[in-house]
C-alpha cells in the first residue's frame, strides 16, 4: 500500500514578540525511561538551547522561561541542589552559542535567595551579553506572580512613603514598570503567547498580571520532546486566533 504522509504547514505570518514557556513535564519524560528525575530536567535544559536559538532565528524579542518557582523549594532537596546547578552548567555550556548568536540573558524572580554559585552564573552570563541586541532569553528564576506584584506594591508604598509618588499617579502603566518585567522594553513587557507542555493546563502563578491578555497554548508533548517543530506549531496555533484586547 501506498502511503503518503502530506508535509505539515505551519503559518508563521505574525510572530509573537515576547513568547514565555512553562517546560513542564522533565520528571515524567525521565520517568517513563526508567530513569532519574534530574535527568529529565537535563534534557529539558538542553531543549531550552534548541528552543532559544530557534526563536531568535524567528525573530522573536523575548523569551521568558519558568525555570524555578518560588514552589519549586518544596522538592526533595536532591533535586533542588540538582536543579540550582543548571544555570552553573548551561551558562558555561550554552552561553558561548547563545552569545554568538547575539542573545541577551536576563533574569527576573528573587535572586538574592538562590545559592551564592547559582547567582554567580546567571550574573555572568547577564554581564557577558549585556550589550547583545538580539532575542532576550529572560529566565525566571525563584519566580512566582503574586511574589512579583506583591514586590512591586512594597516598591509602589516606598516611593509614596518619600514623596517621589502621588497615590494618585498609580496607573496601570505605571504599575506594570514597577513589575519584574519593567526592564523588558517597553513594546515587549507582556507575552503575547504562553505555552505550557505536558498536558497540564494552568498559569502556576507565573506571570499573573502580565498574562492578563496573552493567548494561551497547552500541548500534551513534555518538555523534552517539544523541539523547534513544537514552536512552529504554537506559532501556527497563535497565527489562527484572532486577539481583540477586549474590542471587537
Ligand atoms: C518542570 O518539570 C520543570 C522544572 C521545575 C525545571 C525546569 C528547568 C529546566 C527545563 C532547565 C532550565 C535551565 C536552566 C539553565 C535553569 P517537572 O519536574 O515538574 O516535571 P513533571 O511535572 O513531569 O514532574
Amino acid at each position: 500500500m501506498f502511503k503518503f504522509r502530506r508535509k505539515k504547514e505551519f503559518i508563521l505570518e505574525d510572530i509573537p514578540n515576547h513568547i514565555a514557556i512553562i517546560m513542564d513535564g522533565n520528571g515524567r519524560w525521565a520517568k517513563k525511561r526508567m530513569q532519574p528525575r534530574v535527568f529529565g530536567h537535563k534534557a529539558g535544559m538542553e531543549m531550552l538551547q534548541e528552543v532559544t536559538i530557534a526563536a531568535s532565528d524567528l525573530g522573536v524579542k523575548v523569551l521568558t522561561v519558568y525555570a524555578f518557582s518560588t514552589e519549586n523549594w518544596s522538592r526533595p532537596q536532591e533535586e533542588v541542589k540538582f536543579i540550582m546547578n543548571l544555570p552553573v552548567e548551561f551558562f558555561d555550556q550554552y552561553v558561548p552559542r547563545l552569545h554568538a548568536n547575539n542573545v541577551r540573558i536576563q533574569v527576573i524572580g528573587d535572586v538574592s535567595q538562590l545559592p551564592e554559585a547559582t547567582f554567580d552564573a546567571m550574573e555572568r552570563a547577564r554581564e557577558k551579553t549585556k550589550h547583545n541586541s538580539g532575542l532576550i532569553l529572560n529566565f525566571a528564576l525563584n519566580y512566582g506572580g503574586r511574589a512579583d506584584i506583591t514586590h512591586a506594591a512594597k516598591l509602589i508604598a516606598q516611593d509614596v512613603l518619600e514623596a517621589k509618588l502621588n497615590p494618585g499617579d498609580i496607573t496601570e502603566e505605571l504599575f506594570s514598570s514597577y513589575l519584574m518585567t519593567g526592564s523588558l522594553p517597553y513594546l515587549y513587557r507582556d507575552p503575547d503567547l504562553i505555552i505550557r507542555t505536558s498536558g497540564e493546563q494552568r498559569l502556576s502563578n507565573f506571570l499573573s498580571w502580565q498574562s492578563a491578555y496573552s493567548e494561551f497554548y497547552f500541548t500534551p508533548t513534555m518538555w523534552p520532546e517539544f523541539k523547534k517543530e513544537g514552536l512552529l506549531e504554537a506559532i501556527s496555533e497563535y497565527n489562527r486566533r484572532q486577539r481583540r484586547f477586549g474590542g471587537v
